[in-house]
């Protein structure tokens, strides 16, 4: 990869410090996860896409059910930490791994060659959802499966304050909850502009769910359970390629 996508130092940087937390961080672990794993459908001997892998937590719970998996990421650190927590899998032949930008076409993998697409937390860092999403039309199989997270369009307006609530515009806050201070850059859209790729794409709508957090997350963390419970931070989708 020549030019790097959007956030692509932050994520180098933060790789080993969001490896270290996504087992317990309440929004990863007590709140997207049991919302996306929930709308997951099963994936025992399916040939499965975990787009935007990270370190691999995701991929881990897909082979512990069952699932053949390509776990792909545009951070080489990232794709290193998932290559220690899926070692096993890796010399069994269970799972591959890939450096691949998603703003990029997706020409390593051939036309309906999956059974299922996933991409949690990883799509605020992409602007252009309609040609993603018509790639990931074309690697998934018929009747094959689309599922994903991303920052829920209407937190995301009041978060960052915009004036313009139906404009695509690159944004950027502090994190800390990983244990070291970063400034993330990401992509906020309108409702509509996260809805309608997938339309376009020719997906069928399925389930539109705002997670709630879970009493795990309460235990953790009962000031953001609160909040969470009131106003959801994140929005999931699944979509079915006819
Ligand atoms: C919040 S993490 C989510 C990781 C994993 N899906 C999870 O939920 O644990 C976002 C991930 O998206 C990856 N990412 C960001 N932009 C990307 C791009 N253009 N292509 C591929 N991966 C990207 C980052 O490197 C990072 O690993």
């Amino acid at each position: 990869m020549d030019d790097k996508p959007l956030a692509y130092n932050v994520w180098q940087e933060l790789a080993d410090a969001y490896s270290a937390h996504i087992d317990t961080k309440p929004h990863n672990a007590y709140l997207d996860r049991p919302a996306v794993l929930g709308l997951m459908p099963d994936v025992a001997g399916q040939r499965v896409l975990d787009a935007g892998c990270g370190p691999g937590a995701y991929s881990e719970e897909l082979l512990k059910r069952g699932a053949r998996v390509v776990a792909c990421d545009a951070s080489d650190r990232m794709l290193e930490l998932a290559g220690q927590r899926l070692q096993t899998a890796i010399e069994q032949g269970r799972v591959e791994l890939s450096l691949l930008d998603l703003t990029q076409p997706l020409e390593l993998f051939a036309d309906e060659s999956f059974d299922v697409v996933i991409a949690p937390l990883c799509l605020d860092y992409i602007g252009d959802w309609t040609s993603l999403f018509r790639e990931f039309r074309r690697i998934l199989k018929p009747g094959g499966v689309l599922l994903f997270s991303a920052g829920h369009p209407a937190f995301d307006a009041e978060y960052f304050d915009t004036d313009d609530y139906f404009a695509l515009e690159q944004v950027e806050c502090t994190w800390t909850g990983f244990g070291k201070e970063v400034s993330m850059p990401s992509f906020r859209r309108s409702l509509e502009d996260f809805i309608m790729p997938v339309i376009e794409a020719g997906f069928h709508l399925e389930r539109l769910h705002e997670p709630r957090p879970t009493e795990q997350f309460r235990q953790a963390d009962p000031v953001r359970y609160a909040s969470l419970l009131r106003r959801p931070i994140f929005l999931c989708i699944r979509a079915k390629s006819p």
